[in-house]
């Protein structure tokens, strides 16, 4: 099976993002409405059937793999799934295992994933106020989130922070948030709020465009556009005053999709091309088809092979009805 994946716009698809669980411990406000109906347990893959697909990927061409959720330290025995895929660390066929949590977790699972073999991973954090880190995440403990950020970079685990972009909630607060994290040796990026499900708030009022949010910032700070990459959709500056990196993930304003390297697959087994459309293939029936991955392997070229040119989303105050009609929280982004 090994060869690489190549779309039909010659896109090499190398990144697979793997969503092990629906389920997530918060409930940001522009991730989920507050009362969500998750996955009845019996329909999720088993963690050797997630192994198997991840490693049918990994033979494809995929080298980097980021497991997502919801939560993803929220599914149980998920050490056990990460300690297997370690082997493609180890045998050089992956050149990146990692993930992109909501740090609740953390604390008790950072040793070990460095044990592992992770070297870098994503956590997502919209401001450093008490308070208002409840309201965001509906039922969020920063303090937790912090110790866990804490016990990561005690273990040697290199972090990125992911910050959502948000109207009058955090936008005079990047800076800050920036400082803190440049000053521990983390990366920031900021990220546009993207149109997905049905959530409690109105989306026109949280959006903000991040053209306005590096205009407010150059007023204060010099930042240099550089040309690191990491495989993800963020535009990288390096900020003078604190020697530290920040990136721009902009779906809204400038779109990536022309460099596009990735798929995602649920804890269902659906994969989606695109994080923007709805269409999906499903690769649990020729997952469960058969124990050989000729069926499997198939369906994946065939699914490739109609991966989209891009997404269409749009924020404004005409078009009130989300861009794609599932939740972040199914593919974790
Ligand atoms: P790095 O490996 O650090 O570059 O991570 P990443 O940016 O690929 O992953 P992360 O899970 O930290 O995602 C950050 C944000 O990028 C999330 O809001 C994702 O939804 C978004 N994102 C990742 N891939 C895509 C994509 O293909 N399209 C869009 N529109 N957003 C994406
Ligand atoms: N738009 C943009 N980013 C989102 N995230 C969750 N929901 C959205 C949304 N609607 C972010 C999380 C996490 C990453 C996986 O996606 O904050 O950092
Ligand atoms: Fe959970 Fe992440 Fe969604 Fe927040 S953004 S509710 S932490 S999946």
């Amino acid at each position: 099976m090994t060869g690489s994946m190549i779309d039909p716009f010659g896109r090499a698809i190398s990144y697979l993002r793997v969503s092990v669980t629906d389920r997530c411990d918060f409930r940001c406000t522009y991730c989920m409405a507050e009362d969500m109906t998750f996955l009845p347990k019996k329909d999720l893959l088993t963690l050797e059937e997630l192994d198997r697909l991840c490693t049918a990927f990994v033979e494809k061409g995929v080298r980097k793999l980021r497991l997502t959720g919801g939560e993803p330290l929220v599914r149980k025995n998920v050490m056990h799934l990460i300690r297997q895929l370690a082997r493609h660390l180890d045998s050089g066929a992956l050149d990146e295992l990692t993930l992109t949590t909501n740090g609740s977790q953390l604390a008790r699972h950072a040793a070990e994933l460095a044990e592992c073999g992770v070297r870098r991973i994503n956590v997502s954090l919209d401001t450093l106020d008490p308070a208002k880190f409840r309201q965001i995440t509906r039922w969020g403990d920063l303090g937790k989130v912090l110790d866990g950020i804490e016990a990561a970079q005690a273990a040697g685990l290199k972090i990125k922070l992911n910050a959502v972009a948000l109207k009058d909630f955090n936008d005079r607060e990047i800076p800050e948030l920036m400082r803190w994290a440049h000053g521990r040796g983390m990366d920031l990026t900021v990220i546009e709020t993207m149109p997905m499900g049905e959530i409690d708030v109105d989306r026109t009022d949280q959006y903000l465009p991040l053209s306005k949010l590096r205009a407010d910032l150059e007023r204060v700070f010099t930042l240099r556009d550089i040309p690191y990459r990491t495989g993800g959709p963020a535009r990288y500056v390096e900020v003078a005053e604190t020697g530290g990196r920040l990136g721009f993930i902009t779906p809204l304003t400038h779109n990536f999709c022309e460099s596009c390297n990735r798929v995602r697959l649920t804890c269902t087994g659906t994969l989606y091309m695109c994080l923007g459309q709805e269409d999906a293939a499903d690769l649990r029936a020729p997952l469960r088809a058969s124990e050989g991955n000729e069926l499997l392997s198939a369906a994946i070229d065939e699914a490739i092979g109609r991966k989209p040119k891009g997404h269409d989303f749009v924020i404004d105050r005409r078009t009130s009805r989300p861009a794609v009609s599932r939740h972040m929280s199914v593919t974790g982004g």
